[in-house]
Order: structure tokens, then C-alpha cells, then sequence
């Protein structure tokens, strides 16, 4: 802790703050930092109950993470401050009995709610559940909150994907929350299939669209709470806290990155030239933390609700730049466990993707599952492939296009941190050193995603080697091939 304290750390010195979404990506880096960097009494998680997994155990795992070694460190004790709170954002009222109710109404200062379901097409019934219930759901507990100072509500930089200029405003949607939830609920489980097309209209999946739902319920139900929306773009692994080119998702740009480490996807959907807006969860959580400072001290002056895009469009990278560094650095950090040579073709265009994948994906998942079947195993790489095919496509709404981001919320925010806090909480994206970042995010891919100790990086490099050679060899043999097969069709015709 620094020897005076900041602004921000004073804002949260013994405050009592509820979160949800605490065992996911963005959540466990959020804790981290809040416990590492200010004086908070008490962490309230609230925790769905998993499958045998009692809530007090989910809450034990967290910690087992790579990710909260520097914290143990710092404090071995931080666990009292943790306190599981059984709920889930499908269920009425999150699901909380009375009793951890009460506790929260009387308890909670400082309100993150960053649970959803991040599946991009997940059935619109399910996603509407947790995303929109879930959020009406967390103001309705936050209003009945004694003490409450902010409520963070996280979304995303996409949720207003379908307009082309997104500034830090809620924009409407089509129908108010209460006509869309009467909609879908009296839908059943076939029918809800059939009208989503329909109801979601021009936003492309329904992650999205009940993403823009839950900020315009915010709008029309959260006056007289000090509420503010965090929007990050794509979340990947942190920059450099609390330690380098840390994640455990395979979301977005890390899955095609860590399928094409693998050697398994060679084929992805994305136009180089286009903005990435990747941005570090540690950058995004150290902005996530100052805008609940920020959003309490609005809310003493004016009664609308903050919108912070937090974009890198100060600083940006393209996806060509993002594939060019992540093959350099795969070169220098291959995988052990690869299937085969990385390596990966970008296109923008869906109809040469559609071409292509035969050749790249599909034909080789026809022949691993042949031999499956002759090795009296279970054939699954069609299945599999098709699977990555679809996330591929439904992930190429946000690779193949740009926007055109207002930041200044964010912008000002930044600015208007003492030095101090822009040190403790380095939130802003200029400072981002992406050379730097790229080679850490792909040895930390090798390292916490696929396990892999840095002791076996000479072997992979040696296996690396091997499979180039033999890469080449057989792309030798297809041309070969190709060629007499071409030339002889046109000896047949001339
Ligand atoms: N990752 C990105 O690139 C990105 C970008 C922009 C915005 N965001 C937003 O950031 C937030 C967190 O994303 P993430 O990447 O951390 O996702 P994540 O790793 O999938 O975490 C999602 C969290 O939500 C919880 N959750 C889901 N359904 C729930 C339910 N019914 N009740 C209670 N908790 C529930 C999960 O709990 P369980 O452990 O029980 O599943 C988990 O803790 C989301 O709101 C997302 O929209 C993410």
C-alpha cells in the first residue's frame, strides 16, 4: 500500500462490495487487484451452486489459481475477507435467501455486477435469464442497498454493434424490458427458436442483443441509483498484473490463437486491416475499479448515468498486426502437445472461407476419423471442426468490422487520477506496449492454458523443427500432385 493513501483507496478503505461473475475471466483478476491494492472489509461473491460443488468450495477453487500467488504473498490472510454468497442470476430475486439478503442490504457499499452468459449464441430465453432478469434483478437488491455508494454494471463495447458511431450513451431498444420479457416468456422452449430471429433483429447473436437489453433497463429502471456502464471491447490476457500474459478462457481471439498453436485451426475469419480493439483484463479491471470512484461522485452532482467505452482506439493494434506477432512469437515459444505445424490463413471473405475449410479442415477431419474408425476408436474431428466453424463465423461480426468509438468519458477519467492512482491503477490503454504484450500473451497461452512447462520449450522446439520439415515435404507432394493432375487435364483438352 502506498504511504498516503489515494483517492481511489480511500474511496474503497473499509467498504463492503458485492460482486458477481466473481469466478469468472474478468471477475478473479477484479478481486485480485481489489485485495492487493486497497483496503476493502469484505468481498460478498455471489456463487451459483454447481453440481455437487457446494458453494464454499467454488469459492476455495478461485484461489487455487496462478492468479492470486502475488496476493497470497501480500496478505496470506485474504481469504477472511472473502465471503461466498449463494445465488444465481437465472433464478428471481438471484436466488438469495433471506438471510444473505438482509446481510447485503445492510452490509454492501460497492456494487460490480459482471455475471452473464458470454455464450454468443446462446438460446435467447437462457441468455435473456441471466443477462437481463439477472441485472433488473441486482438493481432491485442495490436499491434496497443502506449504504450504497456505486453500482458498476459491466457490459460490452459490442452490445450496440448494429450502429456504426457508438458513443457513451445508452442507446434505446425497439420494445421497453417488460414487453420483451412477456414475449419470450410465454414462449416455450421450440418456439423461442423460431421468434428470435425476430425479436433480436438487426443485432447479430442474442449475447449482444441482451447485452443492449440490460442497458436499456438500466435506463428505465435505475433513476435515483448511483449506477455507471463499463463497456470493454475484447477482454484477453492481462498485460502485467499481477503477473504477465495471465488467462484461463478460450473466448474470442485466445481460442483461434491457442486452436492455431495447437495446430488444429488453420483457417479463420477476420480482415486484417481492421482495428482489433483487444484490450489487457488487468487495463480494463484497474478501469473498472476507478469508475465506480468516478460513478459515486457523478451521482453526487447529476442524476445521469455515466457511460465509459473503454476502448483502445488511442492506441490501437489490426488483426493483421495481432496474427503477425502471435505467429513471430510462436515460432520462439511452439507448444510440446501440438498436433501439427501452426499455421494460419486469414480471410475476409465467407464464401472463400466456406472454400477453403474443406481443404483445410475438413477433408483432414474425414481421414482422422477414418482412422479413428479403423483403430477401433471414436470418430469426433468432423464434430469438432464443425463446432470451431461455427464459432469462428460467430465470432467474424467483430473481426471483420469497425466502429467508430467515442472514449472521452473514459478519456477524462483518466485524467482526472492523481498520479498515484494512475500508477496503482494503469488503466489507461496508451500505456500499453503491445510488442510486449504479444510476446507475453502467447507465452502465457503455452503456460496457463495449455499447461505447459517452460522446461519442455527446447523439446517443443525441436518438435517444432520436425513438423516444419514435414509440413513442407508434403506441401511439396500437394503441389506436385496438383500440377501433373493439372497438366494432364490439359493435355486431354488440347
Ligand atoms: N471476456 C471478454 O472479452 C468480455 C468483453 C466485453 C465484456 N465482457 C463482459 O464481462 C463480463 C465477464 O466476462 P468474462 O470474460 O469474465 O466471462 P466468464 O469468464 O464466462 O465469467 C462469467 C461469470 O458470470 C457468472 N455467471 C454466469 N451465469 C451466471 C448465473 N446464472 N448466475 C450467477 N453467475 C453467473 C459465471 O459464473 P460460473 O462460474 O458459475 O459459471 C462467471 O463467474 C460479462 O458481463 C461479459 O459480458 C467480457
Amino acid at each position: 500500500m502506498a504511504a498516503t493513501e489515494t483517492p481511489i483507496q480511500k474511496f474503497y478503505k473499509n467498504t463492503n462490495v458485492f460482486i458477481t461473475g466473481g469466478t469468472g475471466f474478468l471477475g478473479k483478476i477484479l478481486i485480485e487487484k481489489l485485495l492487493r491494492s486497497t483496503e476493502v472489509n469484505t468481498i460478498f461473491l455471489l456463487i451459483r451452486c454447481k453440481t455437487e460443488n457446494d458453494i464454499k468450495s467454488r469459492c476455495e477453487k478461485i484461489f487455487d489459481s496462478e492468479v492470486f500467488n502475488k496476493l497470497k504473498q501480500h496478505n496470506a490472510n485474504f481469504k477472511q475477507k472473502i465471503q461466498p454468497v449463494e445465488g444465481d442470476c437465472a433464478l428471481s430475486g438471484l436466488g438469495l435467501k433471506s438471510t444473505d439478503r438482509n446481510e447485503l442490504i445492510n452490509n454492501v457499499n460497492i456494487v460490480f455486477h459482471i455475471a452473464a452468459t458470454v455464450k454468443i449464441e446462446g438460446n435467447l430465453k437462457y441468455s435473456f435469464n441471466i443477462n437481463v432478469n439477472g441485472t433488473k434483478d441486482v438493481l432491485d437488491l442495490a436499491r434496497d442497498m443502506k449504504h450504497l455508494k456505486s453500482i458498476i454494471h459491466v457490459s460490452t463495447a459490442y452490445c450496440n454493434c448494429p450502429y456504426k458511431v457508438i458513443e457513451e450513451k445508452i442507446y434505446d431498444c425497439q420494445m421497453c424490458y417488460e414487453d420483451y420479457k412477456t414475449k419470450i416468456e410465454k414462449c416455450s422452449e421450440t418456439e423461442i427458436a423460431t421468434i428470435t430471429p425476430g425479436l433480436i433483429g438487426k443485432w447479430p447473436n442474442t449475447y449482444t442483443f441482451t447485452k443492449a437489453l440490460a442497458e436499456s433497463l438500466i435506463k428505465e429502471h435505475a433513476t435515483g441509483l448511483p449506477v455507471a456502464i463499463y463497456r470493454p471491447s475484447i477482454v484477453i490476457s492481462t498485460y502485467k498484473e499481477p503477473l504477465e500474459g495471465w488467462t484461463e478462457n478460450f473466448y474470442g481471439p485466445t481460442g483461434v490463437y491457442a486452436m492455431m498453436m495447437a495446430g488444429l485451426l488453420r483457417l479463420a475469419l477476420a480482415d486484417l486491416t481492421k482495428d482489433s480493439y483487444c484490450i489487457p483484463v488487468d487495463t480494463c479491471v484497474a478501469g473498472l475499479i476507478a469508475t465506480s470512484w468516478d460513478c459515486s461522485i457523478k451521482f453526487e452532482k447529476s442524476s445521469d448515468i455515466p457511460v465509459y467505452n473503454h476502448v483502445p482506439v488511442e492506441n490501437p493494434i489490426t488483426w493483421g498486426e495481432v496474427d503477425n506477432l502471435v505467429k513471430l512469437n510462436i515460432d520462439q515459444y511452439p507448444l510440446l502437445n501440438s498436433f501439427w505445424t501452426p499455421f494460419l490463413i486469414v480471410t475476409s471473405n465467407i464464401t472463400v472461407f466456406s472454400i477453403l475449410k474443406i481443404f483445410v479442415h475438413t477433408i483432414p477431419a474425414i481421414i482422422s476419423d477414418c482412422v479413428a474408425v479403423f483403430t477401433m476408436n471414436k470418430p469426433s474431428a468432423l464434430k469438432k471442426y464443425n463446432q470451431i466453424h461455427r464459432f469462428v463465423i460467430a465470432i467474424s461480426n467483430c473481426s471483420t468490422r469497425n466502429w467508430d468509438y467515442s472514449t472521452d468519458n473514459i478519456s477524462k477519467l483518466y485524467e482526472k487520477l492523481t498520479i498515484e492512482d494512475k500508477e496503482l491503477f494503469p488503466m489507461s490503454v496508451t500505456t500499453i506496449h503491445w510488442l510486449r504484450f504479444m510476446k507475453n500473451y502467447t507465452i502465457g497461452m503455452r503456460r496457463y492454458l495449455f499447461k505447459e512447462n517452460d522446461s519442455t520449450l527446447e523439446n517443443a522446439k525441436k518438435k517444432y523443427r520436425r513438423f516444419k520439415i514435414v509440413n513442407g515435404v508434403l506441401k511439396c507432394v500437394i503441389v506436385y500432385v496438383f500440377c501433373n493432375l493439372l497438366s494432364s487435364a490439359m493435355r486431354k483438352f488440347t
